[in-house]
């Protein structure tokens, strides 16, 4: 690969930046990315010459390639994930926080001299459709070519991008090294990376900075990085959201479309969710997807919030995706997708574990070995993605690339929960909403059966919240009064077990008989009575047809049991008490008032019969 000579913008202070950092970094060239289908071609087979990519069977995965990662980068790293601010308070409790003059002394040392022997590629990326009033740009700097490739395929980067900035146009900076410079002679590793990890952001200047590792939301900056630790600060300020929520629009069997944005913390089925195919008995209906993974939303001057997905592409875990668990996605992954981690078959396609069709009696491994039924390991990496382009997703909502975004009616909160949180139940209020967003948690592993911790998850933005967690409760809190038309909040469960550890709801396509009594309430036409946690649907406030599922189930995963919700409310005083006086005083007030329902409350709190 050749420099290209003249960089391709006058945007005086991208072209200083550009400067500051290959003066920092010494990479060998610099290639300022134009987003072409010609360079993204280019860029893989050059991996695949160097062993980073493996094309997979052409005729089986058209325009496809698999990487396997170093065993020792296979996933973000929260614990080497960083805010910094200049008060730690800024930050707060959930975050790892270091001194800015500190950190950057830090950074500055293990950069410098980082891209040796390396290209130095200058990636500028929209995060949503160009120019639209809702999108951001960023520009990331990476010295990695597989970034680059999944950049192209996660956002709108290149020429494009840099006409939107013009001369002065605002971008956030994000500087990406795999942290593994190549002496003069030196044998590139297949995956390069580094022991030392940093993913940093300081919110108050707007920067990132990621050392060390190649892998998803450590290394493509636009997503978890931009799209919500800078973000959501951004937001704050700005007075909008930014959320780790999936978009879906529902379109009822009349033509009615409503959309919905919905907040499950990692690995608990959004991808799923927002690819849903209607079940028998809701045949006339159907589920378009607008995002997987994040949505930013801001207040129109209609009164409502309007939501973009800002990526451009699906990120999602691998294993257990299949015709059964989400047929949508299996054919989004038909060609076009680059393949982290997983298996590769005799005939060089993909598998990972759950997938259809029978067991291969050979596979190569996520580490490259062989594999046979009889292996004590997985096959695929439990973490293995695909990335593939939103626009092959089969169920791609005609709007998802709309500038002004789709307009949200509801938000729906929820975690893996074996205990204690029944199918679904709504919010009494904008406040008490926020209350159940902020105190969800989440089973930490889909191994661990019932006994398993939870861990609070507020939002599922634990590992993604940019500043103090306290904060970003109260301006959700404060956001209410930026919308005349406020979308209605809900918490729901697919994960709630019976004693034999069972999952006692069917999940998937059968979510879509909650989603439908969401829908109804929207739109003022379901019925709902109150329980200590909140409103909830009756039996005959479900649609049933084409389920065979017994009331008496339905009767059991809707139960409140006093003790456990009363022990609930008493965990969540260990969160709000991290906060100090940053808690606003409306989430002690819920908790109080959530114990004075379930004191009112019999032992069991069962819907009627
Ligand atoms: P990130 O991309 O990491 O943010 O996660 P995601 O929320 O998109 O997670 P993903 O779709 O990969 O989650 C998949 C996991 O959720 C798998 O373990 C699925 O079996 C499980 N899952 C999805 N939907 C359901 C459901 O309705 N019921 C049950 N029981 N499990 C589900
Ligand atoms: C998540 O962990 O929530 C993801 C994957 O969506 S990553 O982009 O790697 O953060
Ligand atoms: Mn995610």
């Amino acid at each position: 690969m050749s420099t290209s000579a003249t960089p391709p913008t006058s945007h005086a202070k991208l072209l200083a930046w550009v400067e500051k950092v290959k003066a920092l970094c010494a990479p060998d060239d610099v290639y300022w990315c134009d987003g072409s289908e010609e360079e993204y071609d280019r860029l893989c087979a050059e991996m695949v010459e160097s062993g980073t990519l493996i094309k997979l069977n052409q005729e089986k995965r058209p325009g496809c390639f698999l990487a396997r990662s170093d065993p020792d980068d296979v996933a973000r790293v929260e614990d080497r994930t960083f805010i910094c601010t200049e008060n730690v308070e800024d930050a707060g409790p959930t975050n790892n926080w270091t001194n800015p003059g500190e950190m950057r002394r830090t950074l500055n040392g293990l950069f410098t001299g980082c891209m040796k022997g390396r290209t130095l590629y200058v990636i500028p990326y929209s995060m949503g459709p160009l120019g639209s009033p809702i999108a951001h740009i960023g520009v990331q700097i990476t010295d990695s070519a597989y970034a680059v490739v999944n950049m192209k395929i996660m956002a709108r980067m290149g020429r494009g991008v840099l006409d939107v900035l013009g001369d002065d146009g605002d971008f956030v900076p994000c500087l990406h090294s795999v942290g593994a410079p190549l002496e003069a002679g030196q044998q590139d590793a297949i995956w390069p990376c580094n022991d030392t990890k940093y993913i940093v952001h300081f919110p108050e200047s707007r920067e990132i900075w990621s050392f060390g590792s190649g892998y998803g939301g450590n290394a493509l900056l636009g997503k978890k990085c931009f799209a919500l630790r800078i973000a959501s600060a951004m937001a704050k300020d700005e007075g909008w959201l930014a959320e780790h929520m999936l978009i879906l629009g529902l379109e009822s069997p009349e033509g009615e479309k409503t959309y919905v944005a919905a907040a499950f913390p990692s690995a608990c089925g959004k991808t799923n969710l927002a690819m849903l195919i209607p079940p028998q008995g809701l045949d006339g209906w159907k589920v378009w997807t607008v995002g997987d993974d994040i949505a930013w939303i801001k207040p129109g001057k209609d009164g409502k919030f309007h939501a973009i997905n800002p990526e451009a592409g699906y990120f999602g875990v691998a294993p257990g995706t299949s015709m059964k668990s989400n047929p949508s996605a299996m054919k989004m992954l038909d060609k076009n997708c680059i393949f982290t981690n997983v298996a590769m078959t005799d005939d060089g396609d993909v598998w990972w574990e759950e997938m259809d069709g029978p067991l291969p009696d050979h596979l190569i491994d996520w580490r490259g070995n062989d594999w046979t039924p009889d292996s004590k390991t997985p096959a695929a990496h439990p973490n293995a993605r695909f990335t593939a382009p939103a626009a092959q997703c089969p169920s791609i909502d005609p709007a998802w690339n709309d500038p002004a975004g789709v307009p949200i009616s509801a938000f729906i909160f929820g975690g893996r929960l074996s205990k204690t949180f029944p199918l679904v139940f709504q919010s009494f209020d904008w406040s008490h909403g926020v209350y159940l967003a902020a105190t969800m948690g989440s089973e930490a592993t889909a191994a661990a059966v019932n006994q398993a911790d939870i861990r609070r998850d507020p939002m599922a933005m634990l590992p993604f919240c940019g500043y103090n967690m306290a904060e970003y409760w109260r301006h959700w809190l404060n956001i209410e009064d930026r919308i005349t038309d406020l979308p209605l909040i809900f918490r729901v469960n697919w994960f709630r077990k019976d004693e034999n550890g069972k999952f006692m709801w069917p999940g998937f396509g059968e979510n879509m008989r909650v989603l439908k009594w969401i829908v109804d309430r929207v739109h003022d036409r379901a019925h709902a009575v109150e329980s200590p946690f909140g409103m909830m649907p009756r039996h005959q406030d479900i649609v049933w047809q084409g389920l065979d599922y017994d009331a008496e189930t339905f009767f059991k995963l809707m139960e409140v049991d006093r003790d456990a919700g009363l022990a609930e409310a008493e965990g969540q005083k260990e969160l709000f008490k991290r906060f100090g006086a940053h808690l606003p005083k409306e989430m002690e007030l819920q908790r109080e008032l959530l114990i004075e329902r379930l004191d009112r409350a019999p032992k069991v709190w069962k819907l009627a019969g």
